[in-house]
């Protein structure tokens, strides 16, 4: 099974890349958030990502906003993919509505410094480690560069959010975390505490981002909290977090795991999945052998056809890249050659000579997008640009420069056909030609069935202009 890391497409324009989920803007203006398997711990994103993790709360987060539509409605629209979710836009409420049932973390250590107020919530003397409070409080923060307690009069008073507002979303907060609390009981886990955050749409509450995962709420188990509560640890990160302390070298933590870690990882998240929704992960490995590529090992594999399906991408892209805006109009003969093929096609303009630089922040979306591209260069003259973009792309580079004539294009040619080594340009002078190498380069299995189409039918065609031809 291979992991999700980072996504990218020049389809689908990037909103922000948080540290475990990526999230796009679709072709409908709504909004597709991409659930990595990016594991966060003691504040950074570790190196080694967890096979199913993306999954797992993806799909937990899909498990309870069905579950909790009744008490409010949510930004879904459709899971996607196991990885994938789209979802309304909202205008979002900068405001973290946390819910507590147990003291512990950041909260735990005010405490014990001699804090009893939180977010305008005062809590009683006397409590130990991990104790539960009389009954769940609502301690909210702002959403800011780094989020801070405050009461929700300061709230109100701020200007982040309306008394009516607020009030609404302290009432669901609490109807969310009670179901929450109530469903995991019977399956022998503690809803610690968790975050909720909400939006407008159409002037109406909603519940967005994501809803009891491991990632926005801590899960103990209710047989070791029995035990002994102050020992007790988060079902989930735990294993990893324990593993990188007892790692830790010249007092830094191991940026990477070890391939047994990430699996034991693995199989903990997918029993967490199993344990609160009643049902094995679908996409997850079973006893019985997958067929080879139906797309359950490969999640990169599964999620592009996923998002085809769902008609937010194409299957593959072509960005044709001018060096100068004047040769626009080369770019549009070129891009004209894609009709009818169902690619996705762009125009983009960078100049190596000019600003080199941008091609870096190009190049990072081409070289990780998940479905397959190529890229044409359009530069004359001196054709620095193929070469530039040849040396820093994973994906094939054809360079078609623009010209007037044949004396000019003679002129040119050398830019774009001599390069020096580690650039592999390759260069097609007609436009009609820059596009069918474009589409023999993407190399898939639907373009190639089409071309192999187009080829007899042209071989027809001269069959039948011989027939016509030779009784005349
Ligand atoms: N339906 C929605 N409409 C508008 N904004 C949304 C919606 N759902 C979630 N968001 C916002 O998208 C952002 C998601 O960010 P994400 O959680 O991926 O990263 P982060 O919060 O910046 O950092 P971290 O990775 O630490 O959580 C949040 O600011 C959230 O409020
Ligand atoms: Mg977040």
């Amino acid at each position: 099974m291979n992991t999700l890391t980072h996504f990218a497409s020049p389809q689908l324009p990037l909103l922000h890349r948080g540290k475990v989920r990526d999230s796009l803007r679709a072709p409908s203006g709504d909004r597709l958030i991409i659930v990595t398997d990016r594991l966060s711990a003691f504040d950074s994103v570790l190196e080694t990502a967890i096979p199913h993790k993306g999954a797992v709360l993806n799909g937990l987060a899909n498990f309870w906003f069905e579950k909790t539509a009744h008490i409010i409605p949510n930004h879904v629209i459709k899971l996607v993919d196991a990885n994938a979710m789209l979802v309304k836009e909202a205008q979002p409420i900068k405001v973290e509505m946390i819910v507590r049932n147990y003291i512990t973390g950041s909260m735990l250590r005010g405490y014990q410094k001699g804090q009893r107020t939180f977010s305008g919530v005062t809590v009683p003397d006397g409590l130990t480690k991990h104790q539960q409070f009389p009954e769940p409080i609502v301690t909210p923060t702002t959403k800011e560069e780094s989020d801070r307690e405050i009461t929700p009069e300061n709230l109100v008073s701020e200007g982040w959010v309306t008394k009516e507002l607020y009030d609404q979303m302290a009432v669901k907060s609490q109807m969310l975390f009670a179901v929450g609390s109530r469903l995991l009981a019977e399956k022998g886990i503690i809803l610690v505490d968790t975050k909720y955050e909400f939006g407008l749409l159409n002037g109406q509450l909603i519940l967005i981002d994501e809803m009891h995962t491991p990632d926005s709420s801590r899960f103990w188990s209710a047989e070791d909290y029995a035990k002994n509560p102050e020992t007790v640890e988060q079902m989930d990160k735990e294993y990893v977090r324990q593993w990188l302390i007892a790692n830790k070298k010249d007092g830094e933590y191991p940026r990477a795991l070890t391939p047994e870690v990430a699996t034991e990882a693995s199989r903990r998240y997918l029993d967490i999945y199993e344990r609160i929704t009643g049902e094995a992960l679908p996409t997850a490995e079973t006893a019985a052998a997958d067929a080879p590529g139906s797309g359950r090992h490969d999640a990169r594999a599964r999620l592009l056809a996923n998002l085809v399906q769902a008609g937010l991408v194409k299957d593959a892209w072509v960005n044709i890249v001018m060096g100068s805006p004047a040769d626009k109009e080369h770019c549009e003969k070129i891009r004209q050659q894609f009709e009818g093929y169902d690619v996705f096609t762009q125009l983009r303009v960078t100049s190596a000579h000019k600003n080199g630089e941008a091609i870096a922040g190009m190049a990072d979306i081409w070289n990780n997008s998940l479905e397959p591209g190529v890229i044409i260069a359009v530069a004359g003259l001196s054709n620095g640009l193929g070469g530039a973009l040849a040396a820093n792309v994973n994906v094939p580079v054809i360079s078609c420069p623009p010209y007037k004539d044949y004396a000019e294009l003679a002129m040119n040619l050398n830019s774009s056909v001599i390069m020096p080594s580690g650039t592999p340009n390759l260069t097609v002078v007609r436009p009609d030609n820059a596009a069918q190498a474009a589409l023999r380069a993407l190399n898939i299995p639907r373009l190639r069935e089409r071309l192999s189409k187009d080829i007899l039918a042209t071989k027809a065609k001269l069959k039948a202009a011989d027939e016509e031809f030779r009784v005349l």
